[in-house]
């Protein structure tokens, strides 16, 4: 491979530098619709939300708008980000564990369109604030227990969990009680999610039986029936030749089904689904281009790459051990003979990019792509070291659009403030 999109990746290393990520859009935008055209079911209502956590910039929210898809954002500077990119605030979903007053109320004073409640104690803090100038669509995060095969530290629905509250704690149908009592939140349902990079489809499915379950239980319990359920994300991605990709246009259509079912089978009014894809959107149309800087070989032969960033623009390696796979621009059909060490260039014994990788005899400027790089990178993304974030481009078309400019050293400074 050595152009993206009919671009150059020597021409983009001539025109922005490296380290640089590179989306491509078209990438970006066929996910979108496949999600839209496939999380469809002609008995249930569906939507899809995309889960900013995994990038979000002014350019991005900009796109997510003209796909149409719904945003999530967990923070103050998520929501500041697609208000500023001029996304509507009725379509942003607010999540997060631990919001503060202030978010909340910078919420309801946007008038955003749904706030996920995480606990009992925010649902306080939620009650006190709403008033009949701000009413508000809620849901209740809540945790089915499903024990998702992925990584520990992007599990996120085991009983002891930091998000929500559990389905079998009693505690969770007195708050529901709560938030749908209350005369200025309209309360629609919950929401869950098990974690992320899922690669089963069934833990989606028994996800989502869980839930209607808990629904019965809700609506035999407190004479309660809810009309909206929202599923959250975790759809894993392809990062090496040999993953196999969840077959996206199986498994969406799929798990509408499974609600419509098991609705039906528990006379449950169909509840309108959502779905929170972040990952999905966008991990495999980013690459990382670096620069080879120098080559050393250890007393033990093992060989290292060291490239012009680190892991400060690449973390999942060093965080979760996750694999990547790359290639040397122009060098695809040289014999893949040697084995390296991808490491970069942070004061860091973990600043690893990629453990073994077989590839051609690499040279000092040579050019390396780290593959499936767009999600949780940039976002990600530190100052260690005082090293500056790589700039964005996206490419379509042959045509490059920097969405967010090469740091400066002035950047980095400007916070600073001296001491006399
Ligand atoms: N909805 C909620 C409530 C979430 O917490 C997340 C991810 C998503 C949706 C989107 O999940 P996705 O479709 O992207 O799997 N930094 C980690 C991932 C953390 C995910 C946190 N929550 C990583 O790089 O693997």
């Amino acid at each position: 491979m050595t152009t993206i999109q009919g671009v150059m990746f020597e021409t983009l290393k001539n025109d922005y530098q490296t380290p640089l990520y590179i989306y491509d859009e078209n990438l970006i935008r066929s996910q979108c619709q496949l999600f839209i055209k496939k999380f469809r079911h002609p008995r249930v209502k569906s939507g899809v939300i995309y889960a900013s956590k995994a990038f979000l910039t002014i350019g991005m929210a900009q796109l997510i708008q003209s796909e149409g898809l719904n945003l999530d954002c967990v923070s103050q500077g998520e929501l500041y980000t697609a208000l500023k990119a001029g996304y509507p605030a009725s379509q942003i979903v607010l999540h997060g564990n631990n919001k503060t007053k202030e978010e909340l109320l910078m919420a309801l004073n946007f008038k955003v369109g749904t706030i996920i409640v995480d606990n009992d104690y925010e649902a306080k803090i939620l009650s006190d604030i709403v008033d009949e100038k701000h009413i508000v669509r809620v849901m209740l995060r809540v945790n089915p227990g499903i024990d998702a095969h992925t990584h520990k530290y992007i599990k996120t629905s085991t009983l002891d969990s930091k998000f929500g509250m559990s389905t079998l704690d009693p505690k969770t149908l007195d708050t529901i009680q709560l938030l749908n009592n209350h005369p200025y939140i309209n309360f629609v349902g919950t929401h869950s999610h098990i974690g992320s990079q899922i690669l089963d489809e069934n833990s989606f499915y028994d996800h989502a039986k869980t839930i209607l379950t808990f629904y019965k239980l809700i609506k035999d319990t407190l004479n309660i029936e809810l009309t909206d359920v929202n599923l959250g994300g975790g759809f894993g991605v392809k990062y090496l030749k040999t993953d196999e990709r969840l077959d996206l246009s199986k498994v969406l259509p799929s798990l509408l089904d499974v609600v419509y079912q098991t609705a039906n089978r528990l006379e449950l009014k169909v509840p309108h689904v959502y779905i929170e894809p972040g990952r999905s959107i966008v991990a495999e149309a980013g690459y990382t281009l670096y620069t080879v800087n120098q080559i050393k070989e250890t007393i033990n032969k093992k060989k290292y790459l060291f490239i012009d960033g680190a892991m400060n623009d690449h973390l999942r390696t060093a965080l979760y051990q996750a694999k990547y796979d790359a290639f040397i621009v122009g060098k695809s059909n040289d014999q893949h003979d040697t084995n390296y060490t991808v490491a970069g260039k942070a004061c860091e014994s973990g600043d690893i990019i990629i453990e073994d990788i077989m590839l051609p005899e690499v040279k000092a400027n040579d050019l390396l792509v780290v593959k499936s790089t767009g999600a949780y990178h940039y976002s990600m993304a530190s100052h260690y070291n005082r090293l500056t974030i790589p700039p964005v481009v996206f490419v379509k078309d042959g045509q490059v659009k920097v969405i967010v400019r090469k740091e400066s050293f002035m950047d980095l400074l400007s916070h600073d403030e001296a001491l006399d």
